[in-house]
């Protein structure tokens, strides 16, 4: 590996939460306060950019542009964005290596917040809108519709990971617990995509769209570990 390419790798591996958390407590000086990166600067615009499909949908609910079943407009508009997040959080660390670009690294925790944010306004929307806190009913979903059961296993593995985001809880469990930890948005992510591919009764191509996606991202990580290991 060139001299560069170790530069940028490292540099990323520094952006993690994990290093984030590490660097935060060292970085507190009045001098290092005034030289403030430039993600420092991203963070608000790309934290107000990532609320604009919520924009969007407000603004169509409002306007009474939700077609013909609006609850079904909100469901599948909530689990577009909370899958689109999730991708997104999975192609941070591929970017950042292909091309030897840090910056993504300071953004990938807010990411994949958002996409637990859309999730929780997704199931919100089953559980109040479509179900109206119809336990039973949707007792009943879980168990007996394998799409429910994914998307809901999907959910309830992302809990640990937003609880767990925040720098004292990395520092709590400790780097190499957390790591392991978070690693369950792999799982996440396959068990988002067959939550939509089983949903689908006729057009496959835009969950199969999703699927690509996870497969290349899922692929390249896989790619990597084994020249790893050679
Ligand atoms: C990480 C968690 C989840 C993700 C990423 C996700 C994602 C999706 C996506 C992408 C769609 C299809 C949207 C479209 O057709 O454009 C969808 C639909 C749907 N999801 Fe989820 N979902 C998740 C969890 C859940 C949970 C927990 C429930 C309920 C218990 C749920 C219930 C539904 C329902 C009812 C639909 C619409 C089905 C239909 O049109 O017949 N999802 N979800």
């Amino acid at each position: 590996m060139g001299k560069g390419i170790a530069l940028a790798v490292r540099g990323a591996g520094a952006t993690s939460p994990v290093g984030e958390q590490r660097r935060s407590a060292a970085v507190a000086t009045p001098a290092a306060r005034k030289r403030r990166p430039l993600s420092f600067w991203l963070k608000p615009p790309l934290f107000l950019f990532c609320l604009l499909p919520l924009a969007s949908l407000g603004w169509d609910a409002w306007q009474g542009a939700l077609g013909a079943n609006p609850i079904e407009a909100i469901t599948h508009r909530t689990g577009d964005w909370a899958l689109r997040f999730l991708l997104i959080t999975l192609a941070v660390t591929p970017l950042m290596r292909l091309a030897r670009w840090s910056l993504p690294g300071r953004f990938r925790r807010m990411l994949g917040l958002y996409a637990f944010f859309y999730a929780v306004l997704h199931f919100a929307t089953y559980l109040v809108l479509d179900q109206f806190f119809d336990w039973a009913a949707i007792g009943d979903d879980i168990v007996k519709r394998p799409y429910i059961t994914v998307g809901f296993a999907a959910f309830v593995m992302l809990l640990p990971l937003a609880v767990t985001s925040t720098n004292g809880m990395i520092r709590r469990l400790g780097g190499r617990r957390w790591k392991a930890l978070h690693r369950l948005v792999y799982a996440i992510a396959v068990l988002a995509v067959l939550h939509y591919l089983w949903l689908v009764k006729a057009d496959y191509r835009e969950p199969a769209a999703y699927a690509a996606v996870l497969a290349l991202l899922l692929g390249l990580r896989i790619w990597w570990g084994l020249r790893r290991r050679v």
